[in-house]
């Protein structure tokens, strides 16, 4: 087992729960009319501070008895602007799918708070968060698993309104779901068929379709075009940026790739092991990346330009991710950098902005959670 130090418990990165505008609403009345109120373009519309999900490991049949825990989320911060795409990043089962778990109220979180226009939406309950549940939706990964094979592509993406009839009154939900096929590109006449009969491009359609049903405010996707092809990858794509300006929607886009999230997003967040590595602008995470880990993954990014391609260092990971379940002490990402250093093993590195960058404004002034972090060309190397 790795030696534990007192800097592993999850702590307080920045953003903190100071900085959120907390609405402590007195009724449940009060709280809806929150939730219903609109947020100004640019303004946080989500505010994630300190969250962490933590699976317990169990052990016998009869008598369970928990002996660890997966630490699947670990202390995560951000914030989500309304109208902009929030990119998150990272390799396979460092969290991803739980952080939008957790947004979703699908999973309970462990500790830490989930503010939606200043409410803690890990509190809430009754009409605030059925409220809450229509205006942040989500679209699955896979297109051919999320649709259920023997409901009509009508009862599908119709299905939401039987929650929530309010939005979509039983007569006129034929004309919504048709509305809605018409929308993100399908013939509305198709309503009565079954996904079986649609391609995996069309299926990630009705889905975004179900998505869009209730009007929400928020999308958190999750890996929406992993399972695609690549021609078609970008047509869902494109298809999303449509409909994001059409219908004023604020995205959180979920990839293992950090090419696949350049073109759709605002920012971008670089998840390892359950917490956030990196986040900053577009143009501060892929132009001037200051943590290790982000730079190994660009590196790994495919380049066209043959000269940018011969002269970049390509940095090559070792080793395999570590067990959530026990994660390396210090920096978790410390036994696959390059970098790695004493203090790496003892300390914590939080998220925020490196000292030596405070004072500049230069783009390497944004969120890294690396005690040694500084810029390495990893693109244009010469
Ligand atoms: N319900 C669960 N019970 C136990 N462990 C889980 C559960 N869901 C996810 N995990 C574990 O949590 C970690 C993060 O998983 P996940 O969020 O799905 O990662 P990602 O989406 O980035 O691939 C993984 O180690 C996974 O096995
Ligand atoms: S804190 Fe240390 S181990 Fe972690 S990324 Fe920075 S240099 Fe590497
Ligand atoms: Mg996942």
């Amino acid at each position: 087992m790795a030696e534990l130090s007192k800097n592993d418990e999850p702590q307080d990165a920045t953003p903190n729960v100071s900085d959120v505008d907390v609405v402590e609403a007195a009724s449940e009345e009060a709280s809806v009319a929150a939730i219903e109120a609109t947020v100004e373009r640019g303004e946080p519309i989500l505010q994630v501070r300190n969250l962490v999900k933590h699976f317990p490991l169990t052990q016998g049949i009869l008598f369970k008895k928990q002996i660890g825990a997966v630490k699947a989320v670990d202390g995560v911060s951000f914030d989500l602007h309304q109208g902009e795409t929030l990119g998150i990043v990272g390799e396979s089962g460092c969290g991803k799918s739980t952080v939008a778990k957790l947004l979703m109220n699908l999973e309970q979180a462990t500790a830490g708070e989930i503010f939606y226009k200043g409410q803690d939406i890990t509190k809430l309950s009754g009409r605030a968060l059925k409220a809450v549940r229509r205006n942040i939706q989500m679209v699955f990964q896979d297109p051919y698993t999320s649709l259920n094979p023997r409901m009509t592509v009508g009862d599908i993406i119709g299905e939401p309104f039987d929650i929530h009839p309010e939005v979509a009154p039983k007569g006129d939900r034929r004309r919504r779901v048709q509305e809605l096929l018409d929308v993100v590109g399908l013939n509305p006449e198709y309503i009565n068929r079954y996904p079986h009969q649609f391609s995996g491009g069309q299926r990630q359609r009705i889905g975004i379709a179900r998505g869009l049903a209730l009007n929400p405010e928020i999308i958190i996707c999750d890996e929406p075009v992993s399972a695609l092809d690549v021609s078609v990858q970008a047509q869902v794509i494109n298809l999303m940026e449509r409909l994001q300006d059409e219908f004023n929607l604020s995205y959180i886009f979920i990839a293992h790739d950090l090419s696949i999230v350049r073109h759709i997003s605002d920012r971008v967040g670089v998840m390892y092991l359950g917490k956030i590595a990196e986040i900053g602008s577009d143009e501060q995470i892929y132009e001037h990346p200051t943590h290790p880990y982000t730079q190994a993954l660009l590196s790994a990014v495919p380049v066209p330009d043959p000269e940018a391609r011969e002269h970049r260092e390509r940095i090559i990971l070792t080793g395999d991710v570590p067990s959530p379940a026990n994660p390396p002490s210090g920096c978790h990402f410390r036994t696959r950098c390059w970098k790695a250093q004493d203090k790496c093993a003892e300390e914590v590195p939080l998220l925020a902005i490196p000292e030596r960058f405070k004072a500049s404004d230069t783009p390497a002034s944004h969120e890294s959670a690396c005690h040694f972090a500084e810029e390495k060309d990893v693109v244009h190397a010469a």
